[in-house]
């Protein structure tokens, strides 16, 4: 539609040229304005004149009558002028015409920008902390952050996706004190991170004791941990070993998780790389008489900006997460140069991002406003906030499980020797669960309840995949496709190449507010677009040999379309389900 608004526009800029020559209403000025009716009978595009009313001083009315009046363009079937709106349809020749041959044309780069071109990203997303299970919480830092990374791409920005593992901190104190008391080689190496979180989850209890039961809290063992973190970092050999070993046993499983999923990470540099990082900016905030010592510790005092202080170092002289962060991103900016670099974390951590942001601004450092923080809504399981204490969570890896299982179960009801099963069950499972997160705009929380998510009715992942298949098997049974001449004669078949050329803006519109919901809802509108147009029109049954190719063609198109929007959402293109 940008096309046909920018030509539109560009007509649109003469009529208003020639009511008030000295206006200085630019073409993307009109652009902007142009609004689609929410009933599609008035027309595709609407343009609501009172907002032309004051630069023009004339009425919505005359104004409507005056610019339609002068509209003529191949794009445009009909123009009318209705109480100060202009109302605008797009013409059906110039949909079958330009708008599907140049999908066609177009194929996988349809819907593609060029706004990024020549323009660096960083992203930093999923980061989890090693040692604490990887769960339904982490599905919105992982699937926002892989998307983002993929819209990004698609808009010509270079991208690189960092896994900022939190491997560094007491915890691995902790873990190691537990491992020497409760565990063993074999039960690790057996068990995986499911045996480094129960032990890690043991000491937890064991050090804060439990009131109920009677159990002291047991300061000993959390003296033991600090201290075992402390040989850890002072490079003790044995301690090293272990930690190295945890952290890998940790990162093989995220990665089956990130295979499912599709996603791959360009690095995998966390919190442990940057210990020898800090000391510089320390030494930079200190130069820069930004440091205060409250209470033994280092803060950046934030009052100006009605913000806690940010915490530097702690009394003993440690290291902060802000205090990483800050080290993190000086680095990311000398090494990879980037235009942006995009955080996703939940929303909780909006305070976090805020404050040493600032700091980075009081550092002096040019690039302060090329970080950006996208926070998404917390995650609650069955109305209760998740809890790794109380078992209060579901682990992505069983959560993918068993959606996979319900996915080879009704393929193989519906579907039964399907080639590839394994594979397309997966593909549909996982993509069931990104489709109900990504369902959501980014900031609303979310009560996470494990049957909805694995819903296969409705406007769901399965079913959007499903009609992508249903595309493929048409295709499949068509000879080839043609787009030299495509007509457009059915309201079935328009509304759906309307729909589908709308892709590039809400590509555009999904980078600016940071929104891959916007991607999902757009796939839901081609899918209903498609179906409708599937049941309605015949296409391989079409008697005219026109209509048929033209049929095919628009079913080409469609398929290009929904499989560029999956690929943005972390969503498997399934030929065959
Ligand atoms: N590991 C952190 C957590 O699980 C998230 C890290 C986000 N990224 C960052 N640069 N702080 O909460």
């Amino acid at each position: 539609m940008q096309t046909i608004k920018n030509r539109i526009a560009e007509q649109l800029y003469q009529g208003v040229q020639s009511i008030n020559p000295a206006s200085e209403l630019t073409k993307e000025d009109l652009v902007g304005m142009l609004e689609y009716p929410p009933d599609t009978t008035m027309g595709d595009l609407a343009l609501p004149c009172f907002r032309l009313s004051k630069t023009l001083r004339r009425s919505p009315v005359q104004i409507a009558a005056s610019l339609a009046e002068g509209l003529k363009d191949d794009c445009i079937e009909k123009a009318e002028a209705l109480n100060g709106y202009l109302n605008i349809t797009v013409s059906k020749d110039y949909l079958g015409s330009v708008v599907v041959p140049e999908i066609l044309e177009k194929g996988d780069r349809y819907g593609a920008q060029s706004f990024g071109d020549g323009k660096m990203v960083v992203l930093d997303y999923s980061s989890p902390n090693v040692a604490k299970p990887f769960h339904i919480g982490h599905l919105g830092t992982t699937v926002i952050g892989h998307s983002l990374r993929k819209l990004h791409e698609f808009a010509g920005y270079r991208c690189y996706g960092i896994n900022y593992l939190g491997d560094w901190g007491t915890q691995f104190g902790k873990l190691i004190v537990a491992y020497r008391l409760w565990g063993s080689r074999e039960a690790v190496e057996q068990e995986g991170i499911d045996k480094l979180v129960e032990l890690y989850v043991r000491i937890n209890n064991a050090i804060k004791g439990d009131e109920e039961k009677g159990i002291a809290p047991n300061a000993e063992l959390a003296d033991k941990a600090r201290e075992e973190f402390h040989k850890l970092e002072l490079g003790d050999e044995e301690n090293l070993e272990l930690w190295k070993w945890f952290v890998s046993i940790s990162l093989k499983e995220y990665e089956r998780t990130y295979a499912q999923l599709g996603i791959a990470f360009d690095s995998y540099k966390g919190e442990s790389f940057y210990t020898d990082k800090m000391p510089a900016q320390v030494e930079k905030l200190r130069d820069a008489g930004l440091l205060k010592i409250d209470d033994g510790a280092s803060i950046v005092d934030l009052s100006e900006y009605d913000m806690p202080p940010c915490l530097i170092l702690k009394r003993d002289g440690s290291t902060l997460y802000p205090t990483r962060d800050i080290a993190a991103a000086v680095y990311r900016k000398e090494t990879y140069k980037f235009d942006k670099a995009i955080y996703v974390t939940s929303a909780q951590q909006c305070l976090h991002f805020a404050q040493w942001f600032k700091v980075v601004e009081l550092m002096g450092y040019p690039w302060y406003d090329q970080l950006v923080h996208v926070p998404y809504g917390t995650v609650s399981l069955n109305g209760a906030k998740l809890a790794t204490r109380t078992g209060n969570v579901v682990l992505l890896k069983d959560l993918f499980a068993l959606a996979i299982e319900k996915a080879a179960a009704i393929m193989d009801e519906k579907n039964p020797g399907l080639e590839n099963r394994d594979e397309i069950a997966e593909a549909v499972g996982v993509g069931a669960i990104v489709f109900h997160y990504l369902s959501n705009t980014r900031m609303k929380d979310i009560n996470f309840v494990m049957e909805d998510a694995l819903s296969f009715d409705g406007n769901t992942g399965p079913y959007v995949q499903y009609t992508y298949a249903r595309a493929c098997s048409v295709l499949s049974r068509a000879q080839d496709v043609n787009a030299a001449s495509v007509t457009v004669t059915t309201e079935e078949e328009a509304t759906l190449v309307k729909t589908l050329c709308r892709f590039g803006e809400r590509v555009t519109a999904a980078i600016e507010d940071y929104e891959p919901s916007y991607i999902t809802r757009f796939i839901l509108e081609v899918a209903a677009a498609f179906n409708r147009f599937y049941h309605n029109c015949s296409i391989l049954g079409a008697e005219d040999e026109q209509v048929r190719a033209s049929r095919i063609a628009l079913t080409q198109a469609t398929k290009h379309v929904l499989g560029n929007a999956f690929d943005l959402i972390c969503l498997r293109k399934t030929e065959k389900i």
